[in-house]
């Protein structure tokens, strides 16, 4: 229905209700196109595959904020900036110190990005707030995960790329190439996907004109959730409950009494792929191919044979945060963390969705049906 036919229909008696807003579109955009029927995904013109085999991060970012790929000269300006950016402001890495080591890493994530807002200049671009969010959610994971295990934390390099800082702060040693390469592709894998849940906040919060912080604040709270991003550091934890049952354990028919007691797998089914995610097989390949380096292949072994009953059982397919759980957990970084590096990418999506809401702004702002009494009489408290 055409949006100037609305105006005439009193909502209130709308009998329709989109739940979850399946299927609707409410913006235009040129950041990301997907096609759920063939596994299609094309970042700014560049298809994932085209992306995966030659880009790196920084290039993704420059790609989704300006629509283009970078110049040389553009790219390493890009990198000087992110380098020059990676120290946090003091009361932030004091906060990061001081909070309770078992806060959640994405909670603390979350906290420490809304805390950063207080310290830019105000006469910081949103591009300058993008740099600066996009150089320091790297180190606010790490720094938390390096307090929480009490180990010093470790102070960020002014050179490397976004991955190879990543691994170095977190480990206290610098990365290998193959290990830069896996966190890099693993970057490049979760930067955009269109109006998913964390994107739809970010720019419903900057509808409002409010400012990006706000908005990647909310984004982060969004991701954070099993449903969305939250769902890597389940799958993990699924694996690892099926490890605990030891020698007996067995995949089929773990996840055959999963779905007979109707419960959820996680990392497989989403809202838009009614196939496979076109992410997923790049992080398949990469989770193999590490398992076999780490000698978890009976990790990556389960994970087929859970892909072959999903398949079988329910034709749902592998989600992006299925294979990239083993992925991580095979370059050792702790389950809790996964959700945290799919935001360490996303500040790209988000940042450049946020770009293009602003550029041309409307207020979101759905409506409900409401489906309460109305008119009662007023009780006085004492009566009950
Ligand atoms: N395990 C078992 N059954 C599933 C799964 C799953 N992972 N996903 C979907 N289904 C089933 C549902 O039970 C439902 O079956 P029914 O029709 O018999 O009731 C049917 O498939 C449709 O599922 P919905 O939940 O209605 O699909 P929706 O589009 O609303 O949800 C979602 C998509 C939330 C991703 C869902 O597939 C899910 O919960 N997956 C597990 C969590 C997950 O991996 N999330 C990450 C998604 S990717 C991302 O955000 C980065």
């Amino acid at each position: 229905m055409a949006e100037h036919n609305l105006q005439h229909i009193d909502l209130n008696d709308y009998p329709h209700i989109n739940k979850g807003l399946d299927g609707i579109v409410a913006f235009s955009t040129t950041k990301s196109f997907i096609n759920g029927q063939t596994g299609e995904l094309i970042y700014s013109g560049y298809h994932i595959d085209t992306l995966a085999d030659n880009a790196t991060f920084e290039e993704v970012c420059f790609l989704l904020w300006n629509d283009r790929l970078p110049k040389n000269s553009e790219l390493e300006e890009l990198h000087k900036k992110l380098q020059s950016n990676r120290e946090l402001p003091e009361p932030v890495l004091n906060y990061i110190k001081t909070t309770d080591k078992n806060a959640e890493p994405m909670a603390v994530v979350r906290s420490a990005v809304s805390m950063l807002a207080d310290f830019v200049d105000s006469n910081s671009s949103d591009l300058d707030n993008a740099i600066t969010m996009t150089a320091q959610i790297p180190t606010i994971i790490a720094a938390f995960d390096r307090a929480r295990n009490e180990k010093e934390i470790v102070t960020p390099l002014k050179d490397g790329s976004t991955a190879f800082n990543f691994l170095y702060m977190l480990n206290g040693e610098e990365p290998g190439q193959a290990a830069e390469r896996t966190m890099d592709l693993c970057l490049v894998l979760h930067a955009e996907h269109g109006m998913n849940a964390s994107t739809f906040t970010c720019r419903s919060i900057c509808s409002t004109e409010s400012d990006m912080f706000s908005a990647v604040t909310g984004a982060i709270g969004a991701l954070k959730g099993p449903l969305h991003g939250g769902a890597n550091t389940a799958v993990m934890n699924t694996l690892l409950k099926l490890k605990e049952q030891g020698e007996h354990a067995d995949p089929v028919v773990f996840t055959k009494d999963k779905l007979d007691r109707k419960e959820k797998i996680m990392g497989f089914g989403h809202r838009v792929y009614k196939t496979f995610d076109p992410r997923a097989y790049h992080l398949r390949k990469m989770s193999k191919d590490l398992a076999e380096e780490t000698g978890h292949q009976y990790l990556y072994e389960w994970s087929e044979a859970m892909v072959k009953t999903m398949k079988d059982e329910k034709n749902i397919d592998p989600n992006v945060d299925f294979f990239s759980a083993t992925v991580y957990y095979s370059i050792g970084i702790q389950p809790d963390l996964y959700t945290c590096i799919f935001a360490m990418s996303r500040i790209s999506g988000w940042t450049a969705h946020f770009f293009e809401q602003k550029a041309n702004n409307r207020l979101i702002r759905p409506r409900a049906l409401y489906t309460g009494e109305k008119n009662l009489p007023w009780v006085p408290a004492e009566e009950r």
